[in-house]
């Protein structure tokens, strides 16, 4: 219903961007013609094409000087999802955190910005990728395709699975009490969308643990945080493929 019965509503597709602006709309003054801009916009900014428009109170900014347009696209999606479900949970300093899933857009986002907000950080990838991970940030580094990090014997306060290949039953007994499972995935029979709701109410029984599952919001505040962070140096965009507009669509 939302994007549409018959055809899409937005028939060009594209989320995140990255351009110069070329025109402006005569009452917009909080930018100018031949400045560097970069967004996202979870409604569809129809940023797969050459030319977009956007209205200049969405979820755009000025493009850090340091990095390139390609960099600054890549920036903004998986990490606005990743600061969102971070912002949903209490974290302290030193506390633990997991990471699964750490080289994807979620992924390599919350270790950069589990490590910006002081968490010790364990992230989950492919031997190919260990390396990539470690240059993120991340303190201590799971090989999935040799360890079941469901069977690691440390405790953690927060498991975020950014991939959705785990579930709340297998990763409860790595929670510490008062620990809590994020998952950004809808999960077998959708579970992480009910737990949410049925946890709360039975962890006494459960080691005070529980799931969230955000809902994410405030895309400018995201987009802020990010270029401040690329500004400096803590944020980085992994890139692992690139495609030319004419293959989008595949
Ligand atoms: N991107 C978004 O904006 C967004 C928004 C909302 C929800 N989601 C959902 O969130 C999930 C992740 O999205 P994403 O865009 O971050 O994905 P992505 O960029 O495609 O990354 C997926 C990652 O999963 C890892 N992976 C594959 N198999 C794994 C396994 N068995 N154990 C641990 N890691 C494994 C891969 O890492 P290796 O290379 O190390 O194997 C890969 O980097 C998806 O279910 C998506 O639908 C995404």
């Amino acid at each position: 219903f939302f994007t549409g019965i018959f055809k899409p509503n937005k028939p060009i597709p594209g989320t995140e961007f990255a351009g110069k602006i070329e025109e402006i709309g005569k009452n917009v003054s909080s930018f100018k013609v031949g400045d560097k801009v970069f967004g996202f916009d979870d409604s569809g900014s129809g940023s797969h094409a050459q030319y977009m428009t956007i209205l200049k109170d969405k979820a755009l900014t000025k493009i850090p000087s340091n990095i390139t347009y390609e960099q600054a696209a890549a920036s903004t999606e998986g990490a606005h999802y990743a600061y969102n479900f971070i912002k949903k949970v209490n974290l302290k300093s030193g506390q633990k955190f997991l990471v699964n899933g750490a080289t994807g857009a979620i992924g390599s986002a919350a270790v950069q910005l589990l490590k910006y907000f002081g968490a010790y950080v364990t992230a989950v990838c492919n031997t190919k990728n260990m390396e990539l991970v470690k240059s993120l940030g991340a303190d201590k580094v799971i090989d999935y395709t040799k360890e079941d990090f469901t069977k690691d014997n440390q405790k953690y306060n927060f498991i975020f699975d950014t991939v959705g290949k785990s579930s709340f039953a297998k990763c409860k007994p790595l929670l510490q009490p008062g620990g809590v499972y994020i998952s950004s995935d809808l999960g077998y029979m959708a579970q992480n969308v009910f737990l949410p709701l049925i946890t709360p109410i039975i962890k006494p029984m459960i080691g005070n643990k529980k799931t969230v599952f955000p809902i994410t919001t405030d895309i400018k505040g995201s987009i802020l945080l990010i270029k401040k962070l690329i500004e400096q140096g803590k944020f980085k965009a992994v890139i692992d493929r690139r495609y030319p507009l004419e293959q989008i669509v595949e």
